[in-house]
């Protein structure tokens, strides 16, 4: 199938394939939209992929998703990814990193690059060597892990109020899928709050970690969506929610950090029919893109304003759901077509 083909091509500005000999790289840039400022906004991420039309894939829907994410946060910046080829665990080197650098480098500042899965603040300071295109998060401490999950947090106890009309967690059952970064901080803010936790990863020691905290039920990656549960939070990779995966499911809501959750964007209507709300990702773990451009850490003292910018979220997906419901569309086609009135009003052609 040729570039052009692709179903997940939304006229995307630009698509850059990068081969580097010396140091093994074969990365991907896609920037869906530039945005008002010229500029695109979005992660780096390594992963294994198993072929270049996988990674192609990745990079054109998680830019088009950076996009609305960026647009409904109302940052006036378009979407891009970059997706490398690579096992992080294995292959991540210095040279690696500086080539992605260079790469980044050539976009000549229509890309700024910030960390995602397989990449974390100390490999942006690497990138950053070989290039000044490079969002470095506050301090070096994965601001945008701890301000997306923080973000998440808010969010599915915004979904939670709606459709189960709980005003708090406490006792809430929760299975989270994925102990990352975002996964694992999240954890913490539900057992925090009173929810009852099943976790799963690949992982077995990060398994271990949560389990530790005394409140977590550790299940294995396969029984993670068909538990009795009031809430899903996919916090692992792509695709959590598809044909296979949607019958299992037994919860109210699904809310959870990570990107592309729909295999398929027809499914955001198959979980309406199943009578499940599905928090958008590309609104509830907008709080990364908030995070990644903030010059402050979330828990500092002066984070009390990006926690303020944060517990917007919550009316922003309450609007979302309440769009959706009077326009009787899935709370997808709502939050997509907030986003690009909102991309559209800063002056961004969507
Ligand atoms: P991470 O790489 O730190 O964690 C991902 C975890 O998922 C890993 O522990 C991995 O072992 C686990 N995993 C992968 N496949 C799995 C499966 N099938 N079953 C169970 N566990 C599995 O990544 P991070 O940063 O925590 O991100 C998680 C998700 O949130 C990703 O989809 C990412 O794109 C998304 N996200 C992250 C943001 C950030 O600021 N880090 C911002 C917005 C979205």
């Amino acid at each position: 199938m040729g570039v052009f083909d692709a179903p997940e091509l939304d006229a995307h500005e630009h698509v850059s394939f990068f081969c580097d000999g010396p140091s093994g790289l074969r990365a991907i840039i896609a920037i869906h939209r530039t945005g008002p400022l010229g500029t695109a906004g979005g992660g780096c991420r390594i992963w294994p992929y198993g072929d270049a039309r996988t990674a192609l894939r990745d990079a054109l829907r998680l830019s088009r998703a950076m996009t609305y994410k960026l647009a409904l946060v109302e940052l006036p910046a378009g979407g891009a990814k970059a997706v490398v080829l690579a096992d992080p665990r294995r292959d991540k080197s210095e040279a690696l990193l500086l080539a992605i650098g260079r790469a980044v480098d050539r976009l000549g500042g229509r890309f700024i690059v910030a960390a995602d899965v397989g990449t974390d603040a100390a490999d942006l300071e690497t990138i950053g060597r070989a290039t000044m295109w490079v969002s470095r998060d506050a301090g070096g401490a994965n601001d945008a892990a701890e301000a997306t999950a923080y973000g998440v947090f808010v969010g599915l106890r915004t979904a939670v109020r709606r459709r189960l009309g709980r005003a708090d967690l406490d006792g809430v059952k929760v299975a989270v899928q994925g102990l990352g970064r975002v996964g694992a901080s999240l954890c913490r803010r539900l057992e925090a709050a009173g929810a009852r936790l099943w976790v799963t990863d690949l992982d077995a020691e990060r398994c271990a970690r949560i389990a530790a905290g005394g409140r977590a039920t550790v299940v294995a990656p396969g029984a993670i969506c068909g538990l009795d549960v009031d809430v899903f939070a996919p916090c692992a990779l792509a695709d959590a929610l598809d044909a296979t995966t949607i019958p299992l499911l037994r919860c109210r809501v699904v809310a959870g950090s990570a990107n592309n959750q729909l295999a398929d964007p027809a499914l955001a209507d198959e979980l309406e029919r199943r009578d499940i709300l599905w928090a958008p990702d590309i609104v509830i773990n907008a709080g990364g893109a908030l995070g990644a451009a903030s010059s402050v850490s979330l828990d500092a003292a002066d984070g009390t304003r990006l926690r303020a910018r944060l517990d917007m979220l919550g009316p922003l997906l309450d609007g979302i759901f309440e769009r959706a419901a009077r326009e009787r569309i899935s709370t997808l086609a709502a939050a997509e077509r907030t986003a690009r009135e909102r991309f559209a009003a800063m002056g961004g052609h969507p």
